[in-house]
């Protein structure tokens, strides 16, 4: 192709030339490349040259006008002027969007996971008996907590799961469904819930359901229909031979104490329960029964919860050879093994199997889970003691997804022993144990539980919500927490909870009073009429949201405090957790994240003594420390040499600092990360590194 200089012409191209054009002398322009400059005008006689001259003279007369031919439209984008920077536009798209691809590339791959809303949040229990009464009924329902939303934007909390609201006869108030598609009508009703959950999303809050899947109630329609052999139902629960007054088919025992078989006069039969007798567990063996709990799971996913709580996973298979399970005391005689406490319960928990249906569950909710935002979270019940890999198995493995994290219980035990050796010890239980990557979480009261303010005493309840906040991972509060409250004393004749009607000291009545909002009468529980379900705290006048929002030193103000800033800083919500000191009082760690300066250590005295803690020897902290926050608000900004930092019996400090040089890389053994992120600076991301 051959192209001219002058711009101002139309230059002709292989495109514009006749195709029956060829040089006279035959040459073709090869040949006319080679003329000499002195036939140079001899040549330009030549047909062929001629017709180039007349259709460069025909056409550089031409000004561009709309509705040009397209051959001429063609000889005039071929100009210089056009096709370069055509050109150049060309390169520099395809350039561009290279670039594009391969930084999209690049931060896809090197950007950190975002923080889930389940981890992002603490997750906070509503006992809905106990949280709020709309109609006046002494029992908390669905509108009441509807009308207490606002306490969960004040707190900044965002994850919200409400213990059982099924269709109950309440023998283990809602943890024994009649119904697992319908609403107790003390509760509410469906209207209320869908009503309820659509608030909730609109203020951002997620709700998660409790989900009970190893029992139903004795009135739920499967066991009648499995107690009067109906084919299909027949094997929906655990049945056996046994003789209604004769011996149990072995010697497994309720948690709720005693024989967990009960004869069926229906049925002529024993069925299994590993709670109440009222509470027949369900055959997991049965793959029907598991078909009607994921169609379960998908009616409330449907609904659009955000997630489960899995109530009492570990008893959901039991061994079929139904044999005698050892004993703790081979020697206690057998008419004495009563309680949970008296045999090794190999072949009622935790069974081959188990991890298989809840992976499955797990799968079903996956599903749900893909709509951006949508996540569904599971969170499984296990109390598996001094088995703690046993309770680690609830996270699943890298291959195959189960439980988002089973319930971390084992700060329930601080109390035990209430010292900085021990708070460690406890922490250590999960870090140490945790599978790589994986999530923590903590928890120190439910409904299960004696609250940690009367275990442990009220002057250490600022402290434990200070460890609760500033530890790696998601936290839980049980309602009634983030202002301390404490348990109620509940006389005999007084006890609701089944469990306290087998045995007083095991009633659970104590840590389910009414939630104190303020110190109105029934402290704003009941508005309506003067009945509450249980009494109320004595202390209500004192403890309660109210009061404690309009005190900046109060219990609800420094949750408040915590949370908010856990939330905010990279450190606290994602980063490092390095242990620095403990001792018989205090305990003391490190939260920073690579690439940020800013970091923060937390000091809380666990012990029975006033302390003053050395940290010298941490060559990264800088030499003066000063106070964030303390649980007592008058230290707040106290400036401290970090040789001697002083706390007060349950005071815990919380100290912002500046370092350059970061604990961790000196440190590996001592530190914890389920993902490890770095920030840049200088544009302010976070990078995987
Ligand atoms: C779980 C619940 C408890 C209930 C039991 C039986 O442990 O937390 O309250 O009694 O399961 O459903
Ligand atoms: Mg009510």
């Amino acid at each position: 192709m051959s192209y001219r200089n002058d711009s101002d012409s139309v230059e002709l191209g292989e495109c514009t030339r006749n195709p029956g054009y060829k040089d006279a002398d035959g040459d073709g322009p090869a040949a006319r490349d080679n003329i000499s400059a002195s036939d140079s005008e001899e040549k330009r006689d030549s047909i062929g040259v001629k017709r180039l001259s007349d259709a460069r003279d025909e056409y550089t007369q031409i000004k561009p006008y709309a509705g040009m031919p397209k051959e001429l439209l063609v000889l005039y984008s071929s100009k210089a002027r056009y096709r370069v920077p055509r050109e150049i536009l060309f390169w520099l798209t395809v350039c561009c969007t290279l670039v594009l691809v391969a930084v999209t590339i690049a931060v896809i791959a090197l950007s950190p996971k975002c923080l889930s809303w389940w981890q992002a949040s603490p997750v906070y229990q509503i006992y809905p008996r106990s949280f709020k009464d709309s109609d006046g009924d002494g029992v908390g329902d669905l509108k009441g907590i509807r009308e207490k939303l606002d306490h969960f934007e004040y707190l900044n909390i965002k994850s919200i799961w409400i213990s059982p609201f099924y269709r109950s006869p309440m023998k283990d108030f809602g943890y024994d469904v009649e119904d697992f598609r319908d609403i107790d009508p003390l509760f509410g009703t469906m209207k209320d819930f869908e009503d309820l959950l659509a608030a909730m999303h609109s203020k951002g809050l997620k709700l998660i359901m409790d989900f009970i899947p190893n029992h139903t109630s004795d009135l739920h329609r499967w066991f009648n229909l499995s107690r009067t052999r109906d084919p299909h139902y027949e094997d929906y629960y655990v049945w056996t031979d046994c003789k209604p007054d004769g011996p149990k088919p072995n010697n497994w025992v309720s948690i709720f104490g005693n024989s967990s078989w009960t004869y069926d006069e229906v049925r002529g039969q024993c069925y299994l329960h590993q709670f109440l007798k009222e509470q027949p567990d369900l055959n997991f063996r049965n793959p029907d029964v598991i078909k009607e709990m994921i169609d379960i799971i998908h009616f409330w996913l449907e609904k659009g919860v955000d997630g489960f709580r899995m109530d009492a996973v570990k008893h959901m298979l039991e061994a079929p050879h139904m044999r005698d399970e050892p004993q703790v005391d081979p020697n206690k005689p057998p008419e004495l093994v009563t309680t949970e406490w008296d045999l090794h319960s190999d072949y009622t928990t935790s069974q081959v199997g188990l991890h298989d249906i809840l992976r499955e569950f797990r799968a079903q909710m996956d599903i749900y889970s893909q709509e951006p935002g949508r996540y569904r979270f599971m969170v499984t019940e296990s109390y598996d003691y001094e088995e703690v890999y046993k309770t680690m198995m609830y996270y699943g493995t890298r291959l195959e997804k189960e439980g988002d994290f089973p319930f971390n219980f084992y700060l329930l035990d601080l109390p035990q022993n209430t010292s900085g050796v021990w708070a460690k010890h406890l922490v250590h239980l999960w870090m140490g144990n945790m599978p790589k990557g994986k999530w923590p979480n903590w928890v120190v009261g439910n409904h299960d539980r004696t609250r940690i303010s009367s275990s442990a005493g009220r002057l250490y309840v600022r402290a434990i919500n200070m460890l609760l906040l500033t530890l790696p991972g998601t936290a839980t509060t049980y309602y009634g927490e983030e202002i301390g409250m404490e348990n109620i004393n509940v006389t005999a004749s007084q006890i609701q909870d089944p469990a306290g009607k087998y045995n007083t000291s095991a009633s659970r009545d104590p840590q389910r009073s009414p939630l104190q909002w303020n110190a109105d009468t029934n402290a704003g529980f009941n508005e309506k009429t003067n009945l509450t379900w249980l009494p109320l705290h004595p202390d209500y006048e004192t403890v309660n949201v109210e009061a404690q929002m309009k005190d900046d030193g109060s219990v609800l103000a420094q949750y408040r405090f915590l949370n908010t800033l856990r939330q905010s800083e990279l450190p606290l919500n994602r980063g490092w957790f390095c242990y620095v000191h403990a001792d018989a009082n205090v305990f003391s760690y490190i939260r920073e994240l690579d690439g940020l300066k800013r970091a923060f250590l937390i000091v809380v005295n666990f012990g029975k003594e006033s302390a003053v803690t050395d940290l010298s020897s941490v060559r990264e902290l800088p030499d003066e420390l000063k106070v964030l926050i303390s649980t007592t608000i008058a230290n707040d900004g106290k400036v401290f040499p970090k040789s001697r930092i002083q706390t007060e019996v349950g005071e815990g400090l919380v100290i912002q600092y500046s370092t350059n040089t970061l604990f961790n890389p000196n440190h590996p053994e001592e530190c914890y990360i389920s993902e490890k992120a770095c920030y840049l600076e200088t544009i302010d991301i976070l990078y995987k590194c």
